[in-house]
């Protein structure tokens, strides 16, 4: 059942992918039941070039935006599956995903990109396109486009640059969200150490490549002093090199400053291997990331990556279509919501409600 994709590195002129100059095939994982590499070619054939152009428009202006849709794609698959019930607004009485981890809530601004995109696919496509299918592209496109943003200069031998992969779609978004406990028992934390992080993805089916891969996505994105301090108070994790501990104590004088710092030392912005050779430098920022490179289940891997950075991308490319296919609803399962924060049958009744800051979480 394994598939052969072409995997791409695009150096069009953004946002028509018109020219490719480096191809190669690898296996992308097998297609859940209902998913389907073309399944809105025919019902939204424009539904990727609409995602693209929003994002291009909203990254123009606030480019944290790229990790924020990363982080959100992976809290929805690690909780209940890959069906958008992260992007649910709570009630008081019954708060939803965003608000389970005071920590690790996500990027407000994120979660109405992904409602705006809707609505645009909407008035081009009709209601055809589900929430969770949109959160899933953006996902993509914020890998694909995060450095096409910054530079106009994307040359082919420049692996600066951005990750374009095929997406399998076809998900239906589901009608519930998960409680909180539910929502701490299955997301990583930053303090996790590798026993935790290998548990925690290996019941996802995902596997120990997997979390060395997809822990890559802190190549870009910033984290916050409350999820690092652990490590510089009272005294200096002895793991973590002490230049690098020196000037994060600068950035967080105080164990809950509310100051942040790139998660990716060397290179804050690209979308590289470098996060891996931070690692090898003692530079990871958080307990789960330098982790990797302290545990010999994982450091080959991190070694690995931190040298062959095709090899990186490749398997980043093969755990995000894995981990984009967890628990997914297709068929006539779920429903394709009228607005993303709100399930169909309960209409407009749930207010929106305020979310917290944004903070990150181990991968
Ligand atoms: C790669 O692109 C970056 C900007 O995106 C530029 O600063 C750098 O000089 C380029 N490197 C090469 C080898 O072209
Ligand atoms: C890893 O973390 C878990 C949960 O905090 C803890 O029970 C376990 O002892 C830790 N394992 C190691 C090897 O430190
Ligand atoms: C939140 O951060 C504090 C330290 O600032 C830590 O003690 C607590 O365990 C964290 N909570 C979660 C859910 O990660």
């Amino acid at each position: 059942m394994e598939s052969k994709f072409l995997f791409f590195f695009v150096i069009s002129s953004f946002p028509f992918l018109s020219s490719f100059t480096q191809a190669y095939d690898f296996p992308l994982p097998p297609l859940a039941k209902g998913l389907s590499w073309t399944f809105y070619s025919s019902s939204c054939p424009n539904l990727e070039i609409i995602v693209r152009n929003r994002l291009f428009n909203a990254f123009k202006t606030d480019i944290g935006l790229a990790a924020g849709l990363v982080r959100i794609h992976f809290h929805d698959c690690f909780v209940q599956g890959c069906e958008g019930s992260v992007l649910l607004d709570g009630t008081p009485s019954a708060p939803g995903e965003q608000k389970a981890l005071p920590n690790q809530t996500l990027r407000p601004r994120a979660i109405q990109l992904i409602e705006e995109i809707r609505s645009e696919v909407e008035r081009s496509c009709g209601r055809v396109v589900s929430c969770s299918d949109i959160a899933t592209l953006a996902a993509r496109d914020s890998v694909l486009l995060k450095k096409k943003i910054e530079s106009n200069i994307f040359h082919p031998d420049n692996q600066s640059g951005g990750l374009y992969y095929p997406v399998p779609l076809g998900r239906r978004d589901g009608l519930t969200y998960a409680t909180e406990q539910t929502v701490l028992n299955n997301l990583p934390s930053p303090f996790s150490n590798v026993t935790t992080l290998i548990t925690s993805f290996a019941s996802k089916n995902l596997d120990v490549t997997d979390l060395v891969a997809l822990s890559g996505a802190h190549t870009f994105g910033i984290g916050h002093c409350p999820a690092f301090t652990p490590r510089l108070y009272p005294t200096t994790d002895p793991t973590m090199d002490e230049s690098f501990a020196s000037r994060l104590r600068v950035t967080c004088p105080k164990t809950d400053s509310p100051n942040s710092t790139p998660l990716d030392v060397r290179t804050p912005d690209a979308f590289d291997n470098k996060y891996y050779v931070n690692l090898k430098n003692r530079q990871g920022l958080f307990t789960s990331d330098q982790g990797l490179q302290n545990d010999a289940r994982t450091r080959g891997i991190v070694n690995q990556f931190a040298t062959d950075q095709m090899a990186f991308f490749e398997r980043f490319v093969v755990g995000m279509v894995k981990m984009g296919q967890l628990g997914v609803l297709t068929g006539n399962q779920g429903e394709i919501r009228r607005r993303c924060g709100v399930r169909n049958s309960v209409g407009g009744s749930l207010g929106s409600v305020v979310r917290e800051d944004v903070k990150v979480s181990a991968v």
